[in-house]
């Protein structure tokens, strides 16, 4: 079952047991970052590659981010394998979530499978949406046709992994908030409507959250070279010949929501009238671009 809000908003409830040592195993990982990332001296926390030195305090203040799909140090199997389910699981929330809004199928085009993020006491986000680029405060040069992938980005989704003191997501223009729960997922659109804030954190508490995104477009002139200003996208892969990747093209979003929603034909056109008049996302190489005639 999934809560609806407006604007959007949307919980389903428990709809991922999380085991403790995936947290154990997540803060293994933080603790990972932070030791590669920063040198602490006192109260004071220096970046390794910038230099840039900042109070200990503020940086507590910042979420971690963790990629549990690229565990480092290497976590176990199965921490692995418990990602892989959750993925799916999610993608079963969103499912049952396009049935309020079906005319969304044709707009997520693939998915990012996101990042982890880790927030200590007094740790939060400010007001915010989840399709912002980012242009005050990164240059033009180092945004435009290379870093613009959040402006494709439709659909957020957020599995709390553990339950948190403070750590809601207020969304104010729905006028909602929700609390961390574990084992919850949020649907909320990347835009405007959808945009959040996190409160922060209270003392003894801690705050874990595992982000996703749907999105369209092909992502094509977003490129950059590696390692240039220190954005490199990847290709969007088909998620059949490349489970791993980061990026996978939803090419069966169609057939698995007529299965996950059960619904007739009849019922399909009804609620979304040129449904069958339409394709899902498929990736087309290159070399098929001629064929369009
Ligand atoms: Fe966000």
């Amino acid at each position: 079952m999934i809560e609806h809000y407006p604007n959007g908003v949307a919980v389903s409830r428990k709809a991922i047991e999380v085991p403790d040592w995936i947290i154990e195993e997540l803060l293994e990982m933080r603790q990972a970052a932070w030791d590669l990332h920063w040198n602490i001296d006192g109260d004071v926390a220096t970046h390794v590659d910038s230099g840039d030195a900042y109070s200990l305090e503020s940086q507590r203040k910042m979420p971690t981010i963790v990629h549990p799909h690229y565990p480092d140090p290497p976590q176990s199997i199965e921490f692995t394998e418990w990602w892989v389910a959750a993925e799916h699981a999610i993608y079963e929330v969103v499912l049952k979530y396009l049935e309020r809004y079906p005319l969304l199928i044709h707009s997520l085009w693939w998915r990012d499978k996101g990042h982890a993020l880790i927030y200590e006491p007094g740790a939060g986000l400010t007001l915010h949406q989840d399709n912002n680029v980012g242009y005050s405060w990164v240059n033009r040069e180092q945004i435009v046709g290379r870093c613009e992938l959040s402006t494709r980005n439709v659909l957020t989704t957020t599995l709390h992994v553990d339950d948190c003191e403070g750590g809601e997501m207020h969304f104010p223009y729905a006028g909602v908030t929700i609390p961390a729960e574990r084992g919850d997922v949020l649907c909320f659109p990347a835009n405007y409507l959808g945009a959040h804030e996190v409160t922060p954190v209270k003392e003894g508490s801690r705050r874990i959250s595992y982000l996703g995104w749907f999105g369209q477009g092909s992502m094509e002139p977003m490129r950059s070279p590696k390692g240039e200003f220190g954005a490199e996208l990847v290709e969007i892969q088909d998620p059949r010949l490349h489970p791993a990747a980061n990026f996978h093209w939803q090419t069966t979003l169609d057939e698995d929501f007529v299965r996950s929603s059960g619904w007739t034909e009849d019922e399909m056109r009804r609620e979304y009238p040129t449904f069958f008049d339409q394709r899902p996302a498929l990736y087309w190489p290159k070399e098929d671009s001629s064929d369009d005639s």
